[in-house]
């Protein structure tokens, strides 16, 4: 069994991002800039946004980040957004989701401009990324398509199963497996909480790609031996032996799975660090114009 580890491919990509930083402030271009947008004190978020700026500053990008309070109004948020949009200095911003409930997700996300979208969520980037076009992609997919190709999976012609269905993970993961690219042109099957025989399926899996939000879910008699499983999953659980209370568990019970395994993910330290560094590499591509010309 031979452990991804996303941490060092992470650290690596991020080193190469800050070289290319370097070359294009050699040639006079500006710091790329990512800004987010964060609203209300959620923990979870909060963490994600300090690994986030950590990131920015690691590849040599000026970040800023704007706090909202919870009871910013709709109306309010997206002309943040608007500002943003219209900032040149900007190159590429997030919000920070979830939001609170009385704000509608969808349209604050169809409110970002979509070639600054680096979340890769607005649907004309879904959609790109959907038919196989140059595009953002969301994050969490570009991540686990990045950890194939840099641990040399080979991925042609193998039965990739999904397990989630998730707008930010399941669905675009499962197009970009399925896309005739490399890694890709797999055999893609997604498994949902309406599927009624979930193992059954999950030991067909060549490539087995958990993202479902449910700890320890996919166990040893669910998987193939020989199989690659990528665990994509980060529920905070309690943990009394922990200072903080809580230590993050993945969709996989890995103990058990991980001796049956080609390759695994571990969590943390797998598909997570990754995610940023994707954030990272749509930001460049952003300020370079790669994908959208200026
Ligand atoms: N919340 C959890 N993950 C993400 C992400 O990748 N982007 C944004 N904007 N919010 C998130």
């Amino acid at each position: 069994m031979q452990l991804i580890d996303g941490k060092s491919i992470a650290e690596q990509i991020k080193k190469e991002i800050a070289e290319q930083v370097e070359q294009m402030l050699a040639q006079g271009l500006k710091r790329p800039h990512l800004a987010a947008i964060l609203v209300g004190h959620d923990g979870g978020s909060e963490s994600y946004m300090t690994n986030k700026v950590r990131a920015c500053e690691q590849c040599g990008f000026k970040s800023t980040l704007q706090r909202y309070d919870e009871d910013i109004t709709e109306e309010e948020l997206l002309r943040a957004i608007d500002g943003l949009n219209n900032d040149p200095d900007v190159d590429g911003f997030i919000v920070q989701l979830p939001l609170p409930k009385h704000i509608d997700e969808q349209r604050v996300i169809e409110a970002i401009d979509y070639r600054k979208d680096v979340d890769g969520f607005h649907p004309v980037n879904v959609g790109r990324l959907s038919i196989g076009l140059p595009c953002f992609r969301s994050a969490t997919p570009q991540g686990i398509v990045n950890l194939l190709d840099r641990s040399g999976i080979d991925t042609r012609g193998k039965h990739c199963v999904v397990l989630g269905r998730s707008n930010i993970v399941g669905k675009p993961v499962a197009a970009l497996m399925m896309a005739k690219s490399k890694p890709g042109n797999c055999t893609v099957t997604v498994c949902h909480s309406a599927t009624p025989n979930i193992p059954e399926i999950t030991r067909q899996a060549d490539i087995l790609i958990a993202a479902l939000g449910s700890p320890a879910f996919v166990k040893a008699d669910m998987v193939k031996p020989g199989a690659v499983v990528i665990d994509v999953g980060t529920t905070r659980v309690a943990d009394a032996t922990r200072k903080s209370g809580w230590r993050l568990c993945g969709d996989v019970d890995f103990d058990a799975v991980a001796p049956l395994c080609s390759h695994i993910t571990p969590v943390p330290g797998g598909v997570g660090p990754m995610t940023i560094v994707s954030l990272m590499q749509n930001t460049l591509m952003a300020a370079k114009h790669t994908i959208y010309p200026a």
